[in-house]
């Protein structure tokens, strides 16, 4: 029996992977063309916690957990043939869908990086439908979906339908998204791709739409060798570990716009464990799922907040520099998600962001010196709707530097 990971080498990839083979008597085949860490370097940034290479990191489970049931194979899935044989080898009755470029700043440098983010992601989702299609029909595809696919609506986002009166009827309708960058765009497209498998050959899949992932470990996680990678840059990190970062390389808290901008956020933990209870508790055959997964919501003043308070236990007392919010999102905007399914199938939620952001801060600052010498890399660069005379959004340092030594820093009432 074989489970497959598309994004094994990933920052939820590589968790998700050491849990299935940890906990499952079964071979488990991750697949990764390693383009993240190309990519975050382009940027200038680099993981926080060092990674070893794929064969380092299946070497330090093996040592580990003394089992030899994990694999990764390099290889780049927006090549149909390779997938096909994949498939057509392995016929796993799962396949964990996550290789994708997942950046949203990345996509909106310019218009080659905007193609490339949707043709990868589109493509990569689509070589593995026609591929189970082809080879393997009952195969469960989980596929990584993202709550930004639903945007910040005045209404409540239910899970995958919605019920609404129109002209004196009822109709039940699919959630409508409003993605925010060309990203987002990409992960709609396979979310209706899906969909559309679903519809005229009955594939069976389950759409997990995940809020902000954070977290620096898991309960797996528990040496050096098992580190997955942790993104700080100010087009890779989320917003929690590019809070940290600036704290680290600058003492300041960069806030964006007015700061009030909601976000749902999860562990990495809870993730992981969404993902591995959806594997055991598949979609039925034929079936098209979706699942909301988010713990906690936010705003990313809050959490700015949030980490002033819990850095000045180490002596740090960051500035809060408010700039021109570099995405073009609304500022003020109400936030409600329905997440019951995975209650239903017995998930249990396991860490807050309390717990967690203490572990992800003393990590990093264990690795100050990695992000110190990054540290050009965490000034937001990617505006949505500003382009330079090479047509790219990308800001220069001195740009940055100018623009937040003049903005008012505004301490007071925060
Ligand atoms: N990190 C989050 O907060 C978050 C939240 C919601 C959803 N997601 C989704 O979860 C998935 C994984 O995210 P992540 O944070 O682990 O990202 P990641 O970039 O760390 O992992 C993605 C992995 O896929 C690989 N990959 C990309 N294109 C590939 C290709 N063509 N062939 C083979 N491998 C390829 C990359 O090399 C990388 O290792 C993504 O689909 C993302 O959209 C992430």
């Amino acid at each position: 029996m074989t489970v497959m990971v598309f994004g094994a080498d990933g920052y939820i990839g590589w968790a998700l992977s050491v849990k299935l083979a940890k906990e499952l008597d079964e071979e488990i085949i991750g697949v990764d063309n390693l383009v993240t860490r190309r990519l975050v370097e382009e940027v200038g940034g680099t993981s926080a916690l060092p990674i070893g290479m794929p064969e380092e990191r299946v070497r330090a489970y093996e040592e580990t957990y003394g089992r030899k049931n994990l694999k990764i194979i390099v290889g780049d899935l927006t090549d149909p043939d390779l997938v096909d044989r994949l498939i057509e080898k392995y016929k796993p009755h799962t396949v964990y869908h996550l290789a994708q470029q997942r950046s949203a700043p990345y996509s909106m440098i310019d218009r080659d990086h905007a193609i490339y983010t949707q043709v990868n992601n589109v493509l990569t989702n689509l070589n593995l439908i026609f591929a189970v299609k082809k080879h393997s029909p009952k195969t469960h595809i989980i596929k990584m979906g993202t709550m930004g696919e639903y945007g910040t609506p005045p209404y409540t986002i239910e899970e995958g339908w919605m019920t609404v009166k129109y002209r004196g009827k009822r109709y039940r309708i699919m959630v409508p998204r409003d993605p925010g960058s060309w990203y987002h765009i990409s992960k709609v497209f396979d979310t209706y791709n899906i969909m559309f498998a679903n519809k005229i050959w009955g594939i069976r899949a389950t759409d997990v739409q995940q809020g902000v992932v954070y977290g620096s470990r898991t309960d797996d996680l528990i040496n050096d060798g098992l580190n997955t990678r942790l993104d700080f840059d100010g087009v890779w990190g989320t917003v929690i570990n590019k809070y940290f970062a600036q704290v680290i390389a600058f003492n300041k808290l960069l806030i964006y716009g007015t700061g009030l901008m909601k976000r749902s956020f999860l562990s990495l933990q809870d993730s992981i464990d969404c993902l591995f209870l959806l594997g055991q508790k598949p979609a039925d055959e034929g079936e098209y799922r979706v699942v909301n997964q988010m713990e906690e919501v936010y705003s990313t003043l809050e959490l700015a907040k949030k980490v002033r308070r819990l850095v000045s236990k180490y002596g740090f007392d960051p500035e809060f520099v408010r700039i021109p919010d570099p995405r073009i999102e609304k500022q003020r905007h109400k936030y409600r998600v329905v997440h019951r399914k995975l209650r239903k199938l017995g998930f249990r939620p396991k860490y807050t962001m309390d717990k967690v952001m203490e572990t992800i801060f003393s990590d990093m600052l264990a690795h100050e010196d990695v992000i110190k010498a990054h540290a050009d890399a965490i000034w937001p660069r990617v505006y949505w709707d500003r382009l330079n005379e090479e047509g790219k959004t990308t800001y220069l340092k001195a740009l940055n530097a100018r623009m937040i030594n003049n903005s008012k820093a505004y301490t007071e009432g925060l």
